[in-house]
């Protein structure tokens, strides 16, 4: 075997819906700005049990099941995350331990919102490399506890969320080269500053014009791939802003993608993002195993990562 593949896909929402209209009873904005600028309707919010931990082995508890997969398999485990509790430890250890993988290696990678992208491609790489048989990745996010709920700009759009995948070895490789790059230069577009400011802040009409100007990008990863962008069954932009993901689809001509809209439902997860649009995609039944799926993650860094895969 040469190749690797996304083997299942398991996610986890939080619970507790919050709605425009509460955003709106404590910043002054409204449902209808908040619509018709992001798309967003609801977001989920983790409550104080639903720890990246807990969400992300719940998460990869799915994915293995729908890998037919037990923990015991797993050499690996990539945890995709910014919003870890703490600076130390990372949040990968805790998550195998949750879910049995006793005898896998684990780490964090913050690759910001395109962190389920770059982890996956990590991951598929190391299996191609015949180092490891079964890699467990999973993006899990609390952006809630980072969020400055009097900042009008960014608590409409952040939430929390998990979803995981198990990348392992195939006779074809449904994992397409991953098209990547940043912006270093505007590392203060998005930050948690840290040094005792814990809060999200965001320059958010210069991050969308930077995601916007992403197009070549995102058709790269296409011709990468070989897949032209009118035979994509579906496209999973990072789930920012609606109006993102609409302009990304149409700007590489994916005329006949199912687009991933669980930002309309989900809010702003981060890296869990683009394995919540997925799975959506698939529960919908707007895409079936095995079609050619566009994924792309963009965001702090600023960095971006994607890939077409096969799923
Ligand atoms: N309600 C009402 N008015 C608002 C709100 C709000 N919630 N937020 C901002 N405004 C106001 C501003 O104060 C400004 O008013 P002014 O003209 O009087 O100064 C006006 O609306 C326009 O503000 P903009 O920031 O230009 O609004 P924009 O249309 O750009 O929408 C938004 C803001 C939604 C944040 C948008 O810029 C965006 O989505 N940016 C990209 C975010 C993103 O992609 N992040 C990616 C990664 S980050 C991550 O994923 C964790």
């Amino acid at each position: 075997m040469t190749g690797a593949r996304m083997l299942g896909l398991g996610v986890y929402r939080p619970a507790r819906l919050v709605t425009n209209d509460e955003i709106a009873a404590r910043v002054d904005t409204s449902n209808e700005w908040i619509r018709s600028r992001t798309g967003i309707v609801t977001r989920r919010i983790a409550d104080d049990e639903e720890t990246t931990a807990v969400m992300g082995a719940v998460a990869a508890e799915k994915a293995l099941a729908s890998a037919g997969l037990t923990a015991d398999s797993i050499d690996l485990v990539i945890a995709a995350s910014c919003t870890s509790p703490s600076q130390i430890p990372g949040v990968g250890p805790q998550i195998a331990h949750r879910v049995g993988a006793l005898r896998a290696g684990a780490f964090d990678l913050n690759g910001g919102c395109a962190g389920f992208s770059y982890a996956i491609s990590t991951a598929a790489d190391m299996v191609r490399g015949g180092g490891v048989r079964h890699v467990l990745v999973v993006a899990t996010e609390r952006l809630s506890d980072y969020t400055d709920w009097d900042d009008r700009s960014t608590c409409i759009l952040l939430a929390d969320g998990a979803g995981a995948t198990v990348v392992g070895a195939s006779d074809t490789d449904e994992i397409g080269p991953a098209v990547w790059g940043h912006d270093g230069s505007r590392h203060e577009a998005i930050q948690v500053p840290g040094g005792g400011d814990n809060l999200f802040r965001m320059s958010g009409q210069s991050v969308f014009r930077w995601a916007i100007s992403l197009v070549p990008a995102v058709r790269e990863v296409c011709e990468r791939a070989g897949v032209a962008p009118e035979q994509l069954a579906g496209i999973v932009p990072h789930q920012a802003n609606l109006r993102i993901v609409e302009a990304l689809a149409t700007g590489i001509g994916a005329t006949n993608a199912a687009v991933a809209r669980d930002v309309v439902d989900s809010g702003n997860t981060s890296a869990a993002s683009i394995p919540l649009g997925l799975a959506r995609l698939l529960d919908a039944g707007e895409i079936r195993r095995g079609d050619p799926v566009l994924l792309f993650g963009f965001g702090a860094g600023l960095t971006y990562c994607g890939q077409v895969v096969r799923c």
